[in-house]
């Protein structure tokens, strides 16, 4: 993407960038996508940004040479280069928890060293996560060879993932969109949410003699994890004895001091460091559940595509470089712009779960008010992600992104090929993507509306009640992604762009993307309030609105 504009100070203070910024977002007619378009025919190409087979389209977007200049220099200004080197380096660029955020590590290929600066010293992240990795491989292919079987001497047939966050949506997600097409090696089942519903509901569905259980949580102390963790347990001993527990269950973790005092033997261990953050410990064996589900030639083809987008966001300029160019984008909409909601509509059933996914890598990672030195950060930060796949939200709740009173950016994916053998089918969901996005910029005058409802014979009272209604602001951005299939290679890739494109929003916000404090409170007061609902309990000191809710919920339960 070409830097043209020469009214732009690319060597701007943070402060002199966010202003150039401003100043070019209250240009008149500065938001007009379809004014770009017609002064630039060959907009289209300047703002596509390739890499290989994939391209991200960020030209229905109301950035010009000028905006595109600024956010360079915003991101110049901000350190961006600067941090990428530090996150590379293995660096504590978590620098409230003193920890690197090296996921990279996990998925760097054989002989090539990444470490991790610890405060105790240097290690080699790589070369951990590989020796891990080897583990899991050995693993994985004793199980798909009926080598390792369950305690009746049955093989393995399902593979049941206890855990939450990001033990939870990142594997999920991945299953999802690695055996959708084509089946799974073992079916995956997953345990999340500590509604003890879920366990009842497997428990009907499962035959414990087949079920491999994995309790996946960094920590081993996460509530839900234990709870779902315990249920399993007893359902399965249960039904095969005591003994059975060290043979269908697997922990995936940090903590083996934890894991040891469940009863899961060292062997049944895979564990990884806490230079991996939680939403991004899918490549970690936080992942075993992929591998097992969709083999293991998958979820090396993830590692594989993430480490080219790695390779990408590491070495490549600023201004081609993909993960960079979409942070950016996102950050003209959402702290220049103001845009508080961002939409991602994967145009592939397969990616049901990404925008579930997302959610909590952008808004875990980013939804942050305070900068690393402690002040309140002086720009809108995060937006709200929310997506569904296309074309079931066009049915939903698209009418709000074309025809609200709010402006909300669609991130629109899809691959050019897909996995099943119904061309048409594709061309018809494909057709439906371009003109979502076709749609948000053109939109519809009033007069178009009136002539289309008298060229359908519609009388002028007619006319005159409905064509507002139907009248489409236009200019609506979106930014489009497109490749050429979904495999494993392509997922890793498509997963690894917007964790960095993650990373470099919070380096440019001067937050840490890598914490997440603003869950803890919640976790303390359950934790606290949990006595208060035995029967019988004296309740603790709360506001009202809790102590009478606390009360009414006691009352509805009737319990003694
Ligand atoms: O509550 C948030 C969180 O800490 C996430 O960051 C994490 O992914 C999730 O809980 C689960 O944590 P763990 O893997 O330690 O059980």
């Amino acid at each position: 993407m070409p830097v043209e504009a020469d009214s732009i100070d690319q060597d701007a203070t943070p402060q002199e960038a966010w202003s150039q910024l401003a100043i070019l977002a209250d240009r008149a007619g500065a938001m007009d996508i379809r004014a770009l378009f017609a002064a630039d025919p060959r907009r289209a190409e300047t703002y596509t940004a390739t890499l290989d087979d994939l391209s991200i389209d960020f030209s229905k977007s109301s950035v010009d040479a000028d905006a595109h200049t600024a956010l360079l220099a915003l991101a110049e200004a901000a350190g961006l280069r600067a941090f990428r080197d530090k996150l590379f380096a293995g660096y504590a660029v978590n620098s409230t928890e003193g920890r690197a955020a090296m996921h990279m590590a996990l998925r760097a290929p054989e002989g090539e060293a990444m470490l991790a600066v610890l405060p105790t010293g240097i290690e080699n992240a790589a070369a951990i996560a590989i020796a891990e990795r080897r583990r899991m491989q050995d693993f994985v292919t004793r199980v798909h060879e009926g080598d390792i079987v369950g305690a009746t001497g049955q093989r393995f047939t399902h593979v049941l993932n206890i855990g939450i966050g990001g033990s939870d949506l990142g594997p999920r997600m991945a299953c999802e969109a690695l055996t959708l097409a084509r089946g799974a090696m073992l079916t995956p089942r997953f345990l999340s949410n500590v509604d003890g519903t879920g366990m009842q509901a497997l428990a009907r569905e499962l035959d414990p003699a087949t079920t491999l259980v994995l309790v996946a949580s960094k920590t081993f102390t996460t509530q839900e994890t234990a709870t779902n963790a315990a249920a399993a347990r007893d359902w399965l001993a249960g039904a095969l004895g005591e003994a059975a527990v060290g043979v269908h269950f697997v922990a995936l973790s940090t903590n083996r001091l934890a894991v040891a005092s469940f009863g899961i033997a060292d062997d049944r261990v895979f564990g990884f460091r806490d230079w991996v953050g939680g939403r991004y410990s899918l490549w970690s064996p936080v992942g075993l559940s992929i591998a097992l589900a969709a083999g293991w030639e998958a979820f090396q083809g993830m590692l594989d595509g993430a480490a080219t987008m790695d390779r990408h966001f590491r070495d490549a300029d600023l201004a081609e470089n993909l993960p960079v160019l979409l942070a950016l984008v996102g950050i003209w909409h959402s702290s220049v712009l103001g845009y508080r909601a961002q939409c991602v509509l994967a145009y592939d059933d397969r990616l049901k779960r990404f925008p579930a996914y997302l959610q909590q890598l952008e808004m875990e990672s980013n939804g942050k008010s305070v900068t690393l030195s402690g002040a309140a950060v002086g720009h809108p930060t995060c937006p709200v992600i929310f997506g569904e796949p296309g074309t079931d939200a066009q049915h939903s709740f698209m009418q709000l992104v074309h025809q609200g009173t709010q402006v909300i950016p669609v991130d629109f994916i899809l691959a050019a090929n897909a996995d099943h053998d119904r061309p048409q089918a594709h061309r018809v969901l494909a057709a439906n993507a371009f003109a979502q996005a076709e749609a948000l910029l053109r939109g519809r005058t009033l007069e178009e509306a009136a002539a289309e409802m008298r060229n359908a014979g519609q009388p002028e009272a007619a006319v005159a009640a409905v064509a507002p209604h139907r009248v489409f602001s236009g200019n609506r951005p979106s930014t489009t992604i497109l490749f050429e299939k979904l495999d494993g290679f392509a997922l890793g890739r498509l997963i690894a762009l917007y964790e960095h494109k993650v990373a470099v929003q919070g380096a440019i916000w001067g937050i840490n993307s890598f914490d997440q404090w603003g869950v803890e409170l919640g976790k303390v007061l359950a934790g606290g309030l949990l006595p208060d609902l035995a029967p019988g309990a004296a309740p603790g000191e709360h506001d009202g609105s809790t102590s009478a809710l606390i009360r009414r919920f006691r009352d509805l339960r009737r319990e003694r």
